[in-house]
């Protein structure tokens, strides 16, 4: 049964792509629930000058295809107003404030305000400063939510902290990283809370290697310009694998609560094993994609807004090692890139023989499937654990544990609102992976990669299997 919950939203960007593909329908699915009901509002602010009607139409539009039911889109879009804004001019702040302010009282919504950041990052720390400085901030919650890109490098990522931080504080600041809301990642905590033997098969006494894939088979699309200035380590790398090999990495967490599994999740960043430049080539492997074997795919440096000779990587491969005592001498293996033959996030666990001493198979795979199955498929040697009856992986307490299942930002907006922190990251986590990210990119920045290296429709490069190969192992996720 679901609990309503209050608030006023303010999301700056409001006409953008990710408030229509991702923001509105998650808060409709919630107003569908019943964790929005009446209490709530959202203000969209940008700089085109639309009004209320025009905009609420865009949300409406936005929720076609996930629902026909017209009257309850009209109903929730009655909730939605429109202030024009541009995020440099201090005067619009006072606009701003004066609509929430009426919108708290006529929604009832307890002053609580959620600021979402569904803009380019080079506004975060003017509109988090203007927050401050016009006053806008309440005495409810008030709660930031920041999109990645979290900075470009860790000193980037320290100034912008900084500039949040003179009006936010750390327990304020909800930095989304939306494979943290993805069912299976969140499963995958639960499960090792309820599963005493999969939760003592997780260590380097039983495990030979982890690997975490996360492949797109679409390439740049229309986002040529941003991946230009990001690429995927940048994207991908430094924050959803980086919080994914936390998850799994983790030990124990005394509790399924925010302080608990932070608690032991930052301790596995602070053991990331040290990269030292002149071992990043022999650790990571790097691409872009060219054209497919018939022609008919772009390669990267024909896409629009990319440079025709961009040194920016559309693949990674890597092995990062944990220096502590339950992971030491075990490779996680990652891997992520775009033109891959399909799309496929995936975390393998591969065991060794000693495993057996558990009762689990020697040799087994675990595999989590968390997209595009999109919920509820682990493999267990490549077959589902419920149909191939794998008791190892039951966790009878609550069978229907696999049934509950949220798209990944409404699992997220449900946190915010709730005020829990489990599934976003926190800056101490954040500094430790940009530490790490940075020397890869500083090392691959002075060296000139020979792009391009890997056909579209292809798992990579060659160097990517061959990584594997060197410690007598191989991707279980093969074409
Ligand atoms: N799209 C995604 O799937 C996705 C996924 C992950 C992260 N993100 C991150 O989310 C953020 C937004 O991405 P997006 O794809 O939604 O971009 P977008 O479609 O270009 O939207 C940007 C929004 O910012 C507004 N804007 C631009 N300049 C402004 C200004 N000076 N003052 C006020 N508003 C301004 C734009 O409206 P006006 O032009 O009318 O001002 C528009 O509403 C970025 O940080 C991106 O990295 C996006």
């Amino acid at each position: 049964m679901a609990t309503e919950k209050s608030a006023v939203f303010i999301i700056f960007g409001g006409s953008g792509d990710l408030a229509h593909r991702k923001l509105y329908p998650a808060l409709y699915n919630l107003y569908k629930t019943g964790d929005l009901k009446e209490h709530f509002a959202v203000i969209g602010t940008a700089r085109r000058p639309w009004s209320d009607d025009y905009y609420r139409g865009t949300v409406v539009d936005s929720l076609k295809d996930i629902d026909d039911d017209e009257k309850a889109m009209e109903e929730f879009s009655k909730h939605f107003f429109y202030q024009s804004h541009d995020v440099t001019d201090s005067d619009h702040y006072i606009a701003l404030k004066k609509l929430a302010s009426k919108l708290d009282d006529q929604f009832q919504t307890g002053h609580n305000r959620v600021y979402y950041m569904a803009i380019a990052p080079r506004f975060f720390g003017t509109v988090a400063e203007h927050i401050n400085s016009e006053g806008l901030k309440t005495d409810g919650f008030n709660r930031l939510v920041i999109e990645k890109p979290f900075g470009r490098s860790f000193d980037s990522a320290c100034e912008l902290n900084s500039s949040l931080t003179k009006t936010f504080s750390e327990s304020e600041i909800y930095r989304m990283d939306h494979y943290l809301g993805k069912f299976m990642v969140q499963q995958l905590t639960r499960i090792r809370l309820k599963n005493r033997t999969f939760e003592k098969s997780l260590n380097n006494k039983y495990v030979s290697n982890v690997q975490v894939t996360l492949a797109e088979s679409l390439g740049v699309e229309d986002r040529g310009g941003y991946y230009e200035t990001a690429g995927v380590l940048r994207d991908m790398v430094q924050n959803h694998i980086m919080q994914i090999i936390g998850a799994v990495a983790m030990d124990e967490p005394a509790k399924l609560d925010s302080e608990s599994i932070h608690e032991v999740k930052r301790d596995v960043f602070a053991s990331l094993k040290d990269l030292k430049p002149e071992e990043v080539d022999k650790n990571f492997v790097r691409g872009q994609y060219g054209e497919d074997d018939t022609g008919s795919l772009k390669a990267y440096r024909d896409e629009d807004n990319v440079d025709p000779k961009s040194n920016i990587e559309t693949f990674v491969a890597g092995k990062m090692m944990l220096d502590n005592d339950r992971w030491s001498g075990v490779p996680f293996y990652v891997r992520s890139g775009k033109r891959m033959p399909a799309k496929s996030s995936r975390i393998d666990i591969v065991y060794n023989d000693a495993v057996k001493e558990l009762g689990i198979n020697p040799n087994t795979t675990v595999t989590f499937l968390i997209e595009p199955e999109n919920g509820n498929s682990i493999l267990v040697n490549g077959v589902d654990y419920q149909e191939g009856n794998q008791d190892f992986l039951k966790f009878p307490e609550d069978p229907k544990y696999f049934s509950q299942e949220r798209e990944a930002y409404e699992n997220l907006m449900i946190d915010i609102l709730d005020g829990n922190k489990i599934h976003f990251t926190l800056w101490d986590e954040l500094q430790n992976a940009w530490k790490y990210v940075d020397v890869i990119r500083q090392q691959w920045d002075n060296e000139t990669p020979d792009f391009p290296n890997y056909m579209s429709n292809t798992m990579g490069p060659d160097a990517a299997s061959e990584l594997l190969e060197k410690d007598g192992n191989s991707w279980i996720w093969d074409d």
